[in-house]
């Protein structure tokens, strides 16, 4: 084939989605480096192997040629504003950017789907590309969805319709499946922990939350009446009251009363949005008549009369 429209080549290639990464890397200067990458691929599973591609016009070449390590950073889907940070050419990429630091010395995106740390094994040349390949020294991942990219485009995985979703095999069935109380502590279990954490990217403990949740429909209320009111003793609910007093998300009113300050309501919005963006995601793949079966199930137990 000759003279290739290279646009509608790159459109060609863009049919084909991709997940989303961050390669960082130390420079020999100490500096950090990162850039946003989705040529990344799996190359093999034993020796643990991985793959990308670096366009040979980034500046980061040199630097990531001589590197011993790099780390890839999977996007999640509420990491588009950092795929297009990392996507320029700038000096303060890494400015208010939450970082850990690995083993290796590597920088690590917090918030991350997974974290693969790689040794810088080998480069081979690729047309106007440079394929670097790593072997797999370290990793990690949460339950997070990633972030995806497909016809120059960011996207989210949805569970597609055809499939269904996965029933516990007979066998592994135990026998306290078929009490109710057991099934609900456990379905508590399984979906509480990743949504703590969930609540918890959002700068507050969840038990905080929980106090901002009931003051923003509630009249003024005291340290008292709260614990009362969300269930928890007085010893907790007077260290969350003073912690959200302190960080300007409550203010004390006449008679030592609490309200919700303007600080905590645009927090509050924050959790709320991240909280039905889990709930989307755990109910990923139900119907709606089986949704609207579990709440009116859920309230009549919580209520005990007909909803
Ligand atoms: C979604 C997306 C995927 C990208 N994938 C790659 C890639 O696989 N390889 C590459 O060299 N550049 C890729 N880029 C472009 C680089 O991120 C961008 O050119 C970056 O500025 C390079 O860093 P540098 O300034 O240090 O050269 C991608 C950009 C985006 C937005």
């Amino acid at each position: 084939m000759t003279d290739v429209d290279v646009r509608e080549l790159r459109n060609c290639f863009g049919k084909f989605a991709t997940g989303i990464t961050v390669i960082t890397a130390i420079a020999p200067d100490g500096s950090k480096l990162g850039l946003t990458v989705n040529s990344f691929s799996s190359l093999s599973l034993d020796p643990p192997m991985i793959l990308w591609s670096l366009d040979k016009k980034s500046k980061s070449m040199d630097a990531l040629c001589a590197a011993s390590h790099f780390a890839v950073n999977v996007l999640a889907s509420d990491q588009m504003d950092l795929s297009n940070n990392f996507a320029r050419t700038s000096d303060e990429k890494f400015d208010d950017i939450e970082l850990t630091t690995s083993e290796f010395g590597l920088p690590l995106l917090a918030g991350t789907v997974a974290h693969l740390e790689c040794s810088n094994i080998n480069q081979i040349e690729g047309g106007d590309h440079i394929i670097f390949i790593g072997k797999v020294e370290n990793f990690d991942m949460g339950h997070k969805k990633p972030l995806l990219y497909t016809n120059g485009q960011y996207t989210v995985a949805a569970r597609h319709p055809g499939t269904k979703l996965a029933e516990p095999v007979e066998e592994d069935r135990s026998s306290s499946d078929e009490f109710i109380i057991p099934l609900l502590l456990r379905s508590y279990w399984e979906i509480s922990e990743p949504f703590y954490k969930e609540i918890q990217d959002e700068g507050i403990p969840a038990s905080h939350a929980r106090i901002l949740v009931h003051l923003s429909h509630s009249p003024a209320l005291t340290t008292r009446e709260l614990g009362t009111a969300v269930r928890v003793d007085m010893a907790t609910v007077a260290m969350s009251v003073n912690w959200l007093c302190d960080n300007g998300h409550l203010n004390r009113v006449e008679d030592d009363k609490l309200v919700i300050s303007e600080e905590g309501l645009s927090h509050l919005n924050k959790v709320q949005s991240r909280a039905e963006r889990f709930e989307k995601e755990i109910l990923d793949g139900y119907s709606d008549e089986d949704v609207n079966m579990l709440k009116s199930i859920l309230r009549k137990l919580i209520y005990r009369a007909d909803v």
